[in-house]
């Protein structure tokens, strides 16, 4: 496995092996990596010859008043379990390199980027649609691998990538979860042994709704009402939003048709954590996920 921080020499790297037509499956981080990186790097290499993981906390998408200076870094662990992973090449831009002096171009995926998580940070899809899609440039994969865990992340790089014509296959893989539901996140170690107990009914909450709406709910306000109650009764956590809405264009569903993504952000303490599940509903009453 190679450490690259030079983009000059990634792309010398990359462009060797595209010359002996090698694929390459590319996996965004920012680093302290989990189980749910673990599996996209897995997935990456399994589908691909090549596989480029890139280690960078983006600070434009980090508010003013968020964690950027705290969030947790380990380049040394990561890249030994990197190594394990058969990962061919970690990158690992500066901030240099990524946005130097005079830096003034930024990609804004409208309207999905306000909503959800958008509506309380804003500015923060707009630095993560801009730094992937600088990393998209710098690597050229031929497959992008991304978690269902940041579901609206997702729907804003799918359309950037199809507005922009980036020619790179979107594969999104399942969340990863703890052995008690918790979604796994780098920030999970922010959470006291208190909130860390306390957490697992983030998803205890998605599951539950999951079965009213397979019992035959339909109504979106019912839905996100029973998700609070339970967060509100076996938590201190203080709910940001939950919102039932369309998977593709993330507008609210007040009636519950087709699919449905189940989204939430939640605080504890200072930690803010988000979780969901997405609903197929094949045929009225019944739904497969
Ligand atoms: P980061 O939070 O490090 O996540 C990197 C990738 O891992 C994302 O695609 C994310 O959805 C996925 N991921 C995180 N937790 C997961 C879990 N429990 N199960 C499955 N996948 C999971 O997301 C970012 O970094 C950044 O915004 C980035 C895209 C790198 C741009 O800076």
């Amino acid at each position: 496995m190679r450490i690259i921080k030079n983009i000059t020499q990634l792309q010398k790297a990359l462009a060797a092996a595209r010359r002996k037509g090698k694929t390459i499956g590319f996996v965004p981080t920012m680093g302290y990596f989990h189980e749910g990186h673990l599996s996209l790097m897995r997935r990456a290499k399994k589908e691909n010859d090549i596989c480029v993981v890139s280690i960078y906390v983006n600070p434009k998408q980090f508010g003013p008043k968020e964690d950027l200076k705290g969030y947790p870094r380990d380049v040394r662990r990561d890249s030994s379990l990197a190594i394990k992973e058969n990962v061919d090449i970690v990158f690992i831009p500066s901030d240099n390199a990524t946005y130097p002096h005079g830096y003034l171009t930024y990609i804004d995926v409208e309207k999905i980027s306000r909503t959800l998580c958008g509506a309380f940070r804003p500015g923060h899809f707009k630095g993560v649609a801009t730094i992937v899609a600088k990393l998209l440039n710098m690597v050229r994969p031929d497959v992008m691998y991304l978690g269902a865990k940041d579901a609206q992340q997702v729907v804003v790089l799918k359309t950037m990538v199809h507005d922009l014509d980036f020619p790179v296959k979107i594969v999104v893989a399942p969340t990863v979860r703890e052995a008690d539901g918790l979604a796994m996140s780098s920030r999970n170690v922010y959470l006291s042994p208190q909130q860390r107990q306390q957490a697992p009914a983030l998803y205890q909450a998605l599951r539950q709704a999951r079965t009213r709406i397979r019992q035959g709910e339909r109504s979106g306000a019912k839905i996100t009402g029973m998700i609070r109650k339970i967060i509100a009764s076996r938590t201190d956590g203080k709910v940001q939003y939950v919102a039932c809405v369309d998977p593709d264009t993330l507008k609210p569903l007040k009636r519950l048709r087709g699919n449905a993504l189940i989204a939430l952000a939640v605080f504890f303490g200072t930690t803010r954590l988000i979780d969901n599940v997405t609903i197929r509903l094949n045929a009225p009453g019944k739904s497969k996920s």
